[in-house]
């Protein structure tokens, strides 16, 4: 006879159905799970061994197999166990045959029979929701899947002994709660920074259209403090771009507690990172930086210092706001519709921009374009705002804070968001929540510049050999800056603003 259990494998951030079929037959005593495993799924039999003996569970001396189906589908990580072992205990007849009917399940094993947390609990309730199913995970994961549907049957106990007991009916338990993280202490405020009022003005527009930003600026001048200041201004996940942030988060075993948060992704990774720490992959397929920033910031100080191959494996996501990484037997993509903020010194001593300043081991025009040029071109073309955060005197350090912290900013750039989220869901795009994320052909008739603003342009397109990219990016940055002071038409003042943060790539190129 076979028991069948639903359990799912994730393929990036889907969860795909997979049938866990335990058989008990008369035999040598052997206990074998084929179906395209990992390490992970091998080493779940002594998991299951030990935790079904410490639940007061013998394993049958008998032939057992464990069959994961689809037998094509590569099946990671420990969340098999928890299947296996409830297959095997209906095999045996210590659960109900068929308590586990309408479940899908997933969950690892201690080998003291406790049910420990695991990673894409949000998909796999979506998944089990959607096949109409109801889902038995981890004690500590019940929130997270508690968020898939109002009236989802989740049960989340804490070890084998609590499952069986409910089973029973001895100890029934309680259906676990969605939860939200609260805001965890106050964020650092843009009022702690005097001076800079360019790049604060920079960092607003970019906040409020989700455009890519370069601080460039020598030591000390405040571009990291700036952008750590950034999520006290960005606007909140919509509900809809919260469920796509936390189904990433979920797979990457963000989540703490399984508390959702409604908070912008902000993501800091150090300038060392690797290129899998960043665009995602590895050995097991994991989520990189650029997914975990979706729909939020990745921060990347000290850009120049990233190694080139890496940075040159963000100009594709940037554009397409997806990455596919390629595995051994498969392939698997991951949204990552990300916001690039990048700071970084002018030269590699950092003070070639210094009023009077002569660098002593070339001409200081030379020094910046040396160390610029470690950047490429086509990344550099995707960056929009192109800000300079020159040294902050220190009698500017010594007047009173200014008036307008990170509140005020924050309230502007909401109402700049919002009128993109309405403008782009009257047009049939509700996927679309700000103006950097809209298709070229979606921007052009949005923001179509007046006559002044297309004089503007023109003239501009040859001064900074502007590509078609660049054009659009113009546009996307313009139709921000109108939408900031709330008009309809994009007029010349916003294209001449939107025209001053960009820099010719190629002139840049040339001087290296
Ligand atoms: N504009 C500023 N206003 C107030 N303090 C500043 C400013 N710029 C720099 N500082 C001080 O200098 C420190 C270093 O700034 P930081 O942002 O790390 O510089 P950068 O990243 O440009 O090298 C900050 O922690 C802060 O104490
Ligand atoms: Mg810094």
């Amino acid at each position: 006879m076979v028991v069948r259990v639903a359990t799912v494998a994730f393929e990036g951030i889907e969860a795909r159905p997979v049938d866990v079929q335990v058989q008990i037959a008369n035999g040598n005593v052997v206990f074998t799970v084929v179906g395209l495993g990992d390490k992970a799924v091998a080493e779940s039999r002594e998991r299951v061994r030990a935790a079904l003996n410490a639940s007061g569970l013998a394993l049958p001396a008998k032939r057992i197999t464990v069959n994961l189906a689809p037998a094509d589908l590569p099946k990671e990580g420990s969340h098999y166990d928890l299947p296996i072992a409830l297959g095997i205990m209906a095999a045996i007849g210590a659960i109900p045959q068929d308590a586990l009917q309408n479940y899908t399940v997933l969950g690892e094993l201690a080998l003291d029979g406790t049910i420990t947390a695991v990673t894409g609990v949000l998909p796999a309730a979506i998944a089990a929701n959607a096949r109409g199913h109801g889902l038995i995970c981890p004690q500590a994961s019940g929130p997270e899947a508690a968020w898939a549907s109002q009236d989802i049957d989740v049960l989340a106990p804490i070890s084998l002994i609590q499952l069986v007991n409910h089973f029973k009916g001895t100890q029934v338990m309680a259906p676990p709660r969605p939860a939200i993280r609260s805001a965890v202490g106050t964020q650092p405020d843009l009022r702690d920074v005097k001076g800079q009022e360019s790049a604060k003005r920079a960092l607003e527009i970019a906040a409020a259209g989700g455009h890519n930003l370069l601080l460039n600026g020598p030591p000390g001048a405040g571009k990291s403090m700036l952008a750590a200041r950034l999520p006290s201004i960005l606007p909140p996940l919509s509900p809809r771009e919260l469920l796509e942030v936390s189904l990433i988060h979920s797979v990457a075993g963000d989540l703490a507690g399984g508390a959702l948060t409604d908070r912008r992704p902000f993501r800091a990774p150090h300038h060392s990172a690797s290129m899998a720490a960043l665009v995602g992959g590895g050995s097991r397929a994991r989520p990189g930086e650029i997914s975990l920033a979706h729909h939020g910031v990745l921060f990347l100080d000290e850009l120049p210092e990233f190694q080139p191959q890496v940075l040159d494996s963000l100009r594709q996501p940037l554009e397409t706001g997806e990455v596919a990484i390629a595995r051994a037997n498969h392939r698997v993509v991951y949204p990552a519709r990300f916001q690039l903020v990048a700071a970084m010194n002018p030269c590699r001593c950092g003070h070639a921009t210094d009023p009077g300043f002569a660098c002593n081991r070339q001409p200081n025009a030379r020094c910046i374009a040396q160390y610029l040029a470690r950047l490429s071109g086509p990344l550099l073309d995707r960056i929009d705002l192109h800000v300079e955060a020159p040294a902050v005197a220190a009698a500017d350090l010594m007047l009173p804070p200014p008036a307008e912290g990170s509140k005020e900013v924050a309230a502007r750039v909401a109402a700049a968001r919002a009128i993109q989220v309405r403008r782009y869901a009257e047009l049939g795009l509700p996927g679309i929540g700000s103006n950097a994320a809209a298709p070229s052909a979606v921007i052009e008739a949005v923001a179509q510049p007046d006559a002044g603003g297309l004089a503007l342009v023109r003239d501009a397109s040859d001064r900074l050999h502007l590509s078609a990219r660049g054009f659009h990016r113009i546009l996307k940055l313009a139709r921000t800056i109108a939408d900031l002071d709330a008009t309809e038409r994009v007029g010349s003042l916003h294209l001449a603003e939107a025209l001053s943060y960009r820099i010719d790539t190629t002139r840049q190129a040339r001087a290296a």
